[in-house]
C-alpha cells in the first residue's frame, strides 16, 4: 500500500490556496478520466489497466521464462520512456549485489546515449556470454537506439547463428523502420499500443518484458497499478493522487518552481529518473511546469543539502519513503567494549530506524529552512506497491498537465535538438 501525507507542506500555502484549487483539480480529473482533454487519444495507459489483457501478460511471462533459462545477459536498447520505467522497477526490486545462489539474468541497457566507448566496453563484456536483445522504440527512428541496435545487431550476427531468434522487437503495431526489419528477419515482436506514449508505457511490453526477464513478478506489478487506477479514478476527497496534484499546483502558484523527489533508499534513485521524465516531458511546455529534480539521501545531503537548506527559496520536496525496507540490521556494540566513536547510544537500534530518523530530521530541517515537503509512503518495496506508485504519479501528472492547461501527452520540445543534430550530421 502507498499513502500520501502533505501535512508538513500546508503551512507554506496562503489560507485557502489549496482548497481554492480543489474545483479546478476536480475538473482536470474529470477531463482525464472522461477522455475529453488535449491528447486524450493518448490515454491508453488507463484503458489497459481498466481492461487488462491477461493473455498478453501470460505471453510476456513465458517469453521471459525462456530468456531466463537461456540467457546470461538480456540487453535492452531504448531511450527515454523506452527504458526508464523498466530500469526503475528492476533497480528497485533487485538486490544490491548479485546473490550467486540461483542463475541470474543480468539486464543491461543501451541505446540511451551515443558513447562509442560504452559500446566498445559493452561488446567486450558480452564476449562469451549468452545474449538476448530487446530493441524498444515506438517510432523506430530515434537515433540513439537505432544506431545502438546497428552495433549490437552486427555483434549478435557475428556471435550467434540463431541471432534472429535472440532478438525481440518492441515497437508500433505498423509504423516505423523496425517493423520492416522485424518482418524480414522474423524477430519476435511485441507491440507498443498507439495510444500509449513512451513515458506512460512501463505497464506495456516495453517495461513488462525486461522486468519479467529480471525475475520480477509482473502480474503483481501490473495488478498493483490496476488497483491504484481504480482507486485514483474516483473523484472527491481521500484521493491521494489528486491531493498530490493539487499541492504541486498550489505550490507552483506560490513561486515554488522546482520539485525535488528525494529518497532515502538508493534502490529508488532510478525510479526518480522515471518520475523525472514523466513530469518533465508532460508538464514542461509553454513556459510552464515545475522543474523535476531527483536527490538521493543521505548521499546528496552532503552535496546539495546545503543548497536545499539555505539556497534560493523556490524548492519543494516530495519524499519517497519505504517504511519496511527489509534491512533491519541492529547497530552493533563497539568491538572491545569502548565507545571511541561515541555511538554506544545507538547500540541495538536498527539501520531502518536510524534511516527513518534521518528522513524525519531532514523533513523538519527543510520545513524550517523554507522548503515545503510532503511524503509518499510505501509500506514496502514490492512489485504491487511499485505498480501503485507508477499509477499514482501517472494520474497526478495527467491531472497536473490539465491544471496547467497543457497537453500532458505530447513532447514537441524533444524534436528541437534532433533537428539541429541531424542538420549537423548532414542527414539527407
Ligand atoms: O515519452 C516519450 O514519448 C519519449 O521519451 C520516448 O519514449 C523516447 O523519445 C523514445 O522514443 P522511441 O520509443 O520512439 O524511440
Amino acid at each position: 500500500m502507498i499513502r500520501f501525507d502533505y501535512s508538513a507542506a500546508e503551512t507554506f500555502l496562503k489560507e485557502n490556496r489549496l482548497e481554492s484549487t480543489r474545483p479546478q483539480v476536480e475538473t482536470a480529473h474529470r477531463t482525464l478520466v472522461d477522455g475529453t482533454g488535449a491528447g486524450s487519444d493518448m490515454t491508453g495507459w488507463r484503458s489497459l489497466l481498466l481492461d487488462p489483457n491477461d493473455a498478453l501478460i501470460g505471453d510476456v511471462v513465458s517469453t521471459a521464462e525462456s530468456i531466463r533459462e537461456q540467457a546470461d545477459v538480456f540487453l535492452c536498447i531504448g531511450i527515454g520512456g523506452s527504458y526508464l520505467g523498466a530500469k526503475a522497477i528492476i533497480d528497485a526490486l533487485s538486490g544490491y549485489f548479485p546473490s550467486g545462489r540461483a542463475k541470474q539474468v543480468e539486464v543491461l541497457f543501451a541505446g540511451h546515449h551515443m558513447s562509442g566507448r560504452y559500446y566498445r566496453d559493452l561488446t567486450a563484456y558480452l564476449e562469451g556470454k549468452s545474449v538476448y536483445v530487446n530493441v524498444i522504440s515506438k517510432s523506430g527512428t530515434t537515433l540513439e537506439p537505432a544506431i545502438g541496435f546497428r552495433f549490437i545487431r552486427q555483434w549478435m550476427e557475428r556471435h550467434f547463428e540463431d541471432a534472429d531468434r535472440r532478438i525481440i522487437v518492441t515497437t508500433d503495431p505498423a509504423r516505423g523502420a523496425l517493423n520492416q526489419l522485424q518482418q524480414e528477419k522474423g524477430y519476435k515482436k511485441y507491440v507498443i499500443p498507439p495510444d500509449v506514449g513512451g513515458r506512460f508505457s512501463v505497464l506495456t511490453p516495453v517495461g513488462l518484458l525486461p522486468i519479467a526477464a529480471a525475475g520480477i513478478d509482473i502480474r503483481s506489478f501490473f495488478y498493483g497499478a490496476a488497483t491504484a487506477c481504480e482507486r485514483y479514478s474516483r473523484p472527491g476527497s481521500g484521493n491521494d493522487a489528486l491531493d498530490y496534484a493539487a499541492l504541486r499546483f498550489a505550490l507552483l502558484k506560490e513561486g515554488y518552481t522546482t520539485e525535488i523527489l528525494a529518497t532515502f533508499e538508493p534502490k529508488l534513485t532510478s525510479f526518480g529518473g522515471w518520475w523525472q521524465q514523466l513530469f518533465g516531458e508532460s508538464e514542461g511546455k509553454q513556459g510552464k511546469g515545475l522543474y523535476p529534480d531527483v536527490l538521493q539521501y543521505s548521499t546528496d545531503l552532503h552535496s546539495l543539502g546545503q543548497y536545499v537548506q539555505e539556497g534560493q527559496r523556490f524548492l519543494t520536496e516530495t519524499f519517497l519513503i519505504v517504511e519496511n525496507d527489509g534491512g533491519d540490521l541492529p547497530t552493533p556494540g563497539m568491538p572491545g567494549g569502548d565507545n571511541l566513536d561515541g555511538l554506544d547510544y545507538l547500540e541495538g537500534v536498527s539501520m531502518t530506524e536510524i534511516n527513518r530518523k534521518a528522513y524525519e530530521g531532514t523533513s523538519k530541517a527543510h520545513t524550517s529552512g523554507g522548503v515545503p515537503n510532503a511524503t509518499l509512503f510505501l509500506d514496502r518495496l514490492s512489485p504491487g506497491t511499485l505498480g501503485e506508485c507508477v499509477y499514482f504519479f501517472e494520474h497526478a501528472v495527467g491531472v497536473g498537465g490539465y491544471l496547467l492547461d497543457v497537453n500532458p501527452f505530447d513532447q514537441p520540445g524533444v524534436e528541437a535538438y534532433k533537428k539541429e543534430m541531424f542538420r549537423l550530421l548532414g542527414k539527407p
